[in-house]
């Protein structure tokens, strides 16, 4: 029978009780779709941190190649460790090092959930940058705690990386409904994004067989688009700051980041990619019992899908669907995580 080894990194808060949830439906899953999938959990969090001063240990990255994939829960435990230290000491530094380059986060209402729009359906595939740009950790603070401190913080836009997450979405827009979304703000960003819109003119032209039809968008433009005419939306890509802000749009228009799902891609599978909801660690719900699954549970249809196992990543999504219509998860703080979880294995066919 076929094996996937999965990493499990629960995380801090709830990223514990997701983690939990989405397993048992991905376990459930695979009983019926003919394959097995094993999980290997590792303790790295905040907690871990208190105890041993690393948030994984040196090593961490290397046994985490191992996996054929990895889903991750949350990480984020601000009143015991300052967030730019757990978040640079475990997700972002698997981010970069699996050169996951492309995150991937669908934003679309499920049936059942009412969103804050007027709109009552619209499907936006949003692809982030995810290993440079604004995000690159380079920079520095001279004449620290004094009146002439200085920090600096450089984006890096490499033409490779650049070049690679546009090509991405011009991929996904064509296998979707042919529409893409270039992000930029060249208008005021005068090196950076004037960068990436002739790459996005260039890509344009590498695509001529394509009916992709490419728009760029100022970021701000593009915010306000996504609330007044999110129908008009199909793929939308974005640098790694860009993206990170749009997709919390996109998670609230959506109804809310327990719905949100996200992918971390290696699309040259030369390392694992890693699953995780968009959402936090919520350490004010923590240990309550009352966090929303199916972010995770989507997320872990996603995992399924880029190791292949297409029906079954069918079957999870379906299951999520049948669970909402019938107004299971909708609304917050109504139902708990376990009904939930419940309701989707329930649901599984
Ligand atoms: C996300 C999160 C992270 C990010 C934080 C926690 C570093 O906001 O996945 O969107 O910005 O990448
Ligand atoms: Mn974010």
């Amino acid at each position: 029978m076929k094996t996937h080894s999965i990493a499990l990194i629960p995380g801090d808060g709830i990223g514990r009780d997701v983690t939990a949830a989405a397993w048992t439906v991905l376990e459930t899953v695979a009983k019926h779709s003919g394959f097995a999938l094993t999980g290997t959990e590792l303790p790295w969090s905040c907690r871990f941190f208190k105890e041993t001063g690393r948030m994984m240990p040196e090593d961490g990255i290397e046994t985490l190649r191992r996996f054929d994939a990895i889903l991750l829960g949350a990480v984020g435990w601000p009143t015991e460790v300052p967030d730019s230290v757990s978040l640079h000491g475990l997700l972002l530094p698997i981010r970069k090092a699996f050169v996951q380059y492309a995150n991937i986060r669908p934003h679309r209402l499920l049936p059942g959930v009412r969103g804050p729009l007027r709109a009552e359906s619209f499907d936006i595939l949003c692809i982030r940058e995810n290993t440079e740009g604004e995000y690159s950790g380079a920079g520095g603070r001279v004449h620290q705690g004094t009146l002439d401190e200085v920090a600096v913080e450089t984006s890096i836009f490499t033409r490779a990386g650049v070049e690679r997450i546009l090509r991405f979405g011009f991929e996904q827009a064509r296998a979707r409904r042919g529409r893409l979304a270039s992000v930029t703000k060249s208008n005021a960003q005068k090196y950076s994004m004037v960068f990436w819109d002739e790459i996005t003119r260039k890509l344009a032209a590498d695509y001529p067989d394509v009916d992709v039809d490419v728009t760029s968008y100022h970021v701000d433009a593009l915010a306000a688009r996504m609330i007044m005419d999110p129908q008009s939306l199909d793929v939308v890509v974005a640098s790694n700051l860009f993206g990170d802000i749009l997709t919390d749009i996109g998670a609230a228009i959506q109804g809310g980041l327990g719905y949100a799902a996200s992918a971390n891609i290696n699309p040259d599978r030369s390392a694992p990619s890693m699953f995780e909801p968009v959402h936090g660690s919520a350490p004010d719900i923590a240990h309550l019992g009352i966090a929303n699954p199916i972010a995770a549970i989507w997320s872990g249809a996603m995992m399924l899908e880029h190791l292949g196992e297409k029906d079954a990543a069918g079957r999870v999504m379906n299951a999520i669907e049948a669970t909402t219509a019938r107004g299971v998860g909708t609304t917050a703080g109504k139902d708990r995580t376990d009904a939930i979880t419940s309701a989707v294995v329930a649901a599984l066919t």
